[in-house]
Order: structure tokens, then sequence, then C-alpha cells
């Protein structure tokens, strides 16, 4: 239920019945955006205010917008999903809540308050609940990010925030469905340093990839995974998801180190694996030990996980030196089991003893 009063201004012509099931019919990923968005501004003076929600509509910046020049801007993600009464439902919600005050805080922006965070939530779907796919494996991805809009070209933190909160119908993150997918350990460039920003969900950490991403592509590779910087030896994290790697009758996962971020389904998953009997690790893990662990046998399985790509198997590893396989380029069993239980739990065929599912 929504606490805090939003203005609404519904759509004066939303999308035709027709025109939804069209989008429905093929979502994509981030192709397609829902009729309305919730914006709500933030000054040092009057703090959180003017909550409302509104036609999706494009936003007038001044030239000199902050955000523009000094790349004040933050993001989350998380998804609605269609629960099998006709309800519709979210996962962990006040963890991206939280997650979001502490990248606005790292950028050094205003927080917003968990309880406005999640009430966004409830009033977009209150009018665009038409738009969550019904299918298998399909979702409402919610998208609620935050830029600087004081004008002007002063380098400091701005006095002025603007949030908003977009929705997106979304099929799988990747082209190829649930196939395993090859990924290239990216020993050039860098995504974050001790004391930088790789634990915030920052748009210049996405921006500072590309490039990274661009030259795996070249390689023949879906995804970078990101070394440290000190030592290029051990690994972070992959461009928009965390790694797992399972080792006999443990799962391990890197520990978290400042420079990644923290993930809501790698924490989700630490849980599910030790519910599943799995001894769990958060630990350093080299590319050495991966790559030898992998030709032993030792590891038998690599996945990536995260909101928009959920459980992603890991089948082939390229890298300036060469390349090798993990479980024979095929998904293995621990991957498909840990991603049943997850998928089971979201989708509302698993019971939610942890209260980690809310309605919207
Ligand atoms: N790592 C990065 C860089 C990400 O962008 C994401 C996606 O949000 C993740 C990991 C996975 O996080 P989560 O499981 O909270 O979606
Ligand atoms: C997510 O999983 O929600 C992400 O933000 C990853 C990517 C789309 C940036």
């Amino acid at each position: 239920m929504t606490t805090t009063p939003f203005q609404s201004t519904p759509h004066p012509s939303p999308a035709t019945p027709e025109r939804v099931a069209e989008v429905l019919a093929d979502p994509g990923f981030g192709r397609y955006f829902t009729d309305h968005m919730v914006t709500i501004r933030h000054t040092t003076d009057k703090g959180w205010h003017d909550a409302r929600v509104q036609p999706y509509q494009p936003l007038p910046l001044d030239p000199a917008t902050m955000v523009l020049h000094y790349g004040q801007a933050i993001f989350e993600g998380l998804k609605a999903y269609h629960q099998p009464d006709g309800s519709v439902k979210t996962f962990r919600p006040r963890a991206n809540a939280e997650r979001f005050r502490a990248s606005a805080r790292r950028m050094a922006m205003a927080e917003l308050p968990d309880e406005l965070f999640v009430d966004s939530l409830h009033e977009l779907l209150a009018v665009d609940r038409r738009w969550v796919p019904t299918r298998p494996e399909e979702s409402l991805y919610l998208r609620p990010f935050m830029i600087s809009t004081e004008v002007g070209l002063g380098v400091r933190p701005a006095a002025e925030y603007l949030y908003l909160l977009i929705a997106s119908p979304a099929g799988a993150y990747f082209a190829s469905g649930v196939k395993p997918v090859t990924v290239w350990l990216s020993t050039e460039y860098i995504r974050a340093a001790p004391g930088g920003t790789g634990a915030a969900k920052f748009a210049g950490n996405y921006a500072a990839s590309l490039l990274a991403q661009a030259q795996a592509a070249e390689q023949g590779c879906e995804q970078v995974v990101w070394l440290d910087a000190a030592e290029r030896r051990w690994v972070e994290e992959m461009g928009g998801m965390n790694l797992f790697f399972v080792m006999g009758d443990k799962v391990v996962t890197p520990a978290l180190s400042g420079a990644l971020l923290p993930g809501i389904t790698r924490d989700s998953l630490l849980t599910l694996a030790a519910d599943h009997g799995f001894e769990v690790e958060e630990r350093p893990v080299s590319t050495e030990e991966w790559e030898k662990k992998a030709e032993t046998g030792e590891l038998s399985e690599v996945f990536a996980c995260g909101t928009a790509a959920v459980i992603t198997p890991v089948g082939h590893v390229k890298h300036a030196g060469g390349e090798f396989s993990v479980s024979g380029g095929a998904t293995g069993p621990v991957t498909s089991a840990l991603r049943e239980a997850l998928t089971a739990l979201q989708y509302g065929h698993a019971e939610d003893t942890r209260g980690w599912m809310t309605t919207l």
C-alpha cells in the first residue's frame, strides 16, 4: 500500500490492447516501455516532493544540467512476476531500495527513503499492470533511476535530483535463451578499483565497460569477466551479473571486495544453495584456480546470476593466452537446480518461507 501522496495523470492515449498484445508476443529486453512513469523530485531545501505518476514521456533538460556533464546517475533493476493466482509480485524490493541508497551515498546524491522507492513500484503497477507478461520466464522489468538535475557547470554534488521509475516487458536477456555463454577474461581493461565506484549501481561503471564488451564480442564472447585492478588475477564479476563456481559440494562466489556489485540474486543464491545442502563460500577466486580446476574436473560448473539474466551457465572461457571449457560446455545440474529453485519462488510455484516476495 502506498503511504505517500502521488499525483496521478493518466495517459491520454494509452497503447491499445492490440499493441500491448503485439509487444508481449515478443518483448525482448528493454525495447518497449509501458504507458506511464513515476517521477519524484528532490531539492536541498524541500527534500523529496512532487511525486507523480504520469504518461511516459521525454525529459526536457537544460543543456547545462549537471548529469550531462559530471554524470551523477544511478539505477536499479528488479522484476514484477505474474503469479498463478493472477496477482503480481516482486522479489526483495527493499534490498534494491537499500542498494539504491548506498549507490546514492557513493555518488554524493540524495538518498530516496526505502518507503518511497517501494511505493513508486506500487504506483506504477497500479496503472500499468496489463503490461506484465504472463508466459513462463517472462516478467515486467522495473528500472528505478536517479539523475542530478541542477543546472550549472560547477563541479560539486548537485542540489537537485530527479528520481524516475520506468518499466519494460522482458523476455529472455540473452538471445540464446538458457544456453551456456562464452566469456572473455579482460586483462587489458578494468571495471573498478578499490575505493572506486564498483560497488555502486552507477551509470559510469557501465559506460566504462563497453569497450571491453566490444572486445569480448570481437573474440566471439557474449560477456566480459572483470578481474581485479591491481593483479588482473582475481575474478570479480561480469558486466551485469555476479559469478558462482561449483566445486564438489561447495558453491563458491567471489567475496565482496568493494569493487563488485553486491547482487541481490547473488545474496539469495547463497541462501538457496545452503538450503540445497551445499557448503557456500565467499572468497577470492583466481583465474588460475578457475582454469586449473576446470581442467581437472574439481570445478564442475560456473554460472552467472543477476536480475535481468536470472541464472546463465558459463560454458567456455577465452583469454589472451588461450581458452578452456567448463562442464564440457553444457548446463550443469547444480546450475539447473538453483535456477529452478529461484524461478519457482519468483513465479509463485514454491512457498515463500522467507518473505522475499512482495505483492505489487
Ligand atoms: N553485477 C552488476 C555489474 C550488475 O549490473 C548486476 C545487475 O543488477 C548484478 C551484478 C546482479 O545484481 P542483482 O542480482 O541485484 O540483479
Ligand atoms: C539487472 O540485472 O537488473 C541489471 O541491471 C543488469 C543490466 C541490464 C545492466
